[in-house]
């Protein structure tokens, strides 16, 4: 075949939004070294697939995928993984998967430009070296989303809960400088975007050396033309009297926290090396919910992790029955090569059959709650953002309202980015319907 213009790149996303923002840099990178982003993988020169490590679920999907894409390979076509998978198993992807040739962590993405040319000219290449000073500070991002935009502020991660692969994955916890995160937030408002996500793995702890979070919080939040801030995921931990008070002081600062609380049970939180207890989460959602009217929580939940009876996993009942949660991510814990949770005793493993009782009765229990508060909502009003169009159903966008519920609203693609003012009129559990009652809505609607 003949060599046209600019080589092609494809990449492929699982897991978190600190994944999906380093697919951006990536594409970024890639585009301003000659290289063209598509949205499908047919023939494209390169496929990347960006890979998460959470859980053993996740790789298995990866490992499908990779063996999917094959097939649309050419001849002179590479495959590459990055992220999280990559970091974790490094060469032994490069004996698993025969077609992949580069093999690169979260913290290599700098020389992706050089490390694709020589994977194109036959080279197997892995990189997976932390770098403690990199955060892509000069790269420019390719957004997929054009409503809101993804905000790294800060890489790695320093607690150690026992769990979790990610500290192995992503190296130790820094922080960018607060006037950089601030210049990149004023370049997406000048592209025409209000919202901004701020992430990290435990973005509460951000540190740059001179400013806290609580400083992020009012300075993100003051940036001209900016409307809603949002972050993730914070942890109970560092949730300083000074960053809730920002939280409820910078008007753009949304009504909003995912907060994984893990578990209910004080005696399994130990175990996961969360570092506070049941009261002591109890506690700061209270403080949060005092300082912030109308706040809305989500929450991260595991069952059967190792050592978890009955009477924990109650526990982990009550508490969700207790908080209000708005709604959830429920997970069966997937134990990870490295992790301390996997050297715990053997007799402590819970048998997949009752951790997958335990889920059902979970998910139940979440819905339930998240039905009964949804009820009480109906009628009243909120600003929501519209942010894509709904995947089913005919001329319905999908919008979002200031404390994170989805509202499907009639309309078009034309209302994507704009603020409506919508009566929450339905519910199924989860996502409401909405009518739209703003004057704004002076476009082709029904109703
Ligand atoms: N098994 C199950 N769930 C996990 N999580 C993290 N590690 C594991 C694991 N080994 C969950 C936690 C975390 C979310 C991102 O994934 O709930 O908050
Ligand atoms: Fe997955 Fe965690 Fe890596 Fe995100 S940081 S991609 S959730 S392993």
């Amino acid at each position: 075949m003949m060599e046209t213009s600019r080589p092609t790149v494809y990449i492929e996303t699982y897991g978190c939004q600190m994944n999906v923002s380093d697919s951006e840099l990536m594409l970024g990178k890639l585009a301003a070294s000659g290289y063209t982003p598509v949205d499908v993988p047919d023939g494209a020169d390169v496929i990347l697939v960006n890979t998460c490590a959470i859980r053993d679920h996740a790789e298995q999907r990866v490992i499908g995928r990779l063996g999917e894409l094959k097939r649309h390979m050419t001849a002179t076509s590479i495959m590459g993984v990055t992220g999280c998978m990559a970091q974790r198993l490094g060469p032994q992807l490069l004996e698993k998967a025969k077609h992949v040739s580069l093999v690169v962590g979260p913290d290599g993405y700098r020389t992706l430009p050089a490390m694709v040319d020589s994977a194109r000219n036959g080279q197997r290449t892995i990189a997976t070296t932390f770098d403690m000073e990199e955060h892509y500070e000069d790269f420019t991002p390719r957004r997929f989303d054009k409503v809101k935009a993804w905000i790294p502020v800060q890489r790695g991660c320093d607690y150690r809960c026992t769990y979790c692969i990610v500290p192995t994955t992503r190296g130790s916890e820094r922080s960018r400088q607060l006037p950089d995160v601030v210049r990149e937030v004023e370049g997406v408002v000048s592209e025409g975007m209000t919202e901004v996500v701020l992430l990290g793995q435990t973005v509460n702890s951000y540190n740059d050396g001179t400013h806290d979070f609580a400083d992020l919080l009012r300075a993100v939040g003051a940036v001209r033309g900016i409307r809603r801030v949002r972050y993730t995921s914070p942890h109970p931990n560092d949730f300083s009297d000074r960053v809730i008070r920002a939280m409820a002081e910078v008007p753009t600062v949304c009504e909003h926290v995912h907060l994984p609380m893990q578990s209910g049970s004080t005696k399994t939180l130990k175990r996961m090396l969360r570092r506070y207890t049941r009261e002591g989460y109890a506690e700061c959602v209270q403080k949060l919910r005092a300082a912030i009217p109308g706040l809305s929580i989500t929450t991260d939940i595991i069952v059967g992790f190792p050592g978890e009876t009955d009477a924990d996993f109650e526990e982990t009942l009550s508490a969700v029955r207790e908080l209000g949660f708005a709604d959830a991510f429920m997970f069966i814990f997937s134990p990870r090569d490295g992790t301390p949770a996997t050297r715990m005793p053997e007799e402590l493993t819970v048998p997949q059959d009752v951790a997958a009782e335990r889920m059902a009765r979970l998910v139940e229990t979440v819905r339930a709650g998240a039905r009964a508060l949804n009820l009480t909502q109906l009628g009243q009003r909120r600003e929501v953002l519209v942010e894509r169009e709904a995947k089913r159903g005919e001329a319905m966008v999908l919008a979002r309202s200031r404390d994170f519920r989805s509202v499907l609203v009639p309309g078009d693609a034309t209302l994507l980015g704009q603020y409506l003012t919508v009566e929450l009129t339905g519910t199924t559990g989860s996502t409401f319907t909405g009518q739209i009652v703003s004057e704004r809505a002076a476009l082709p609607l029904a109703g």
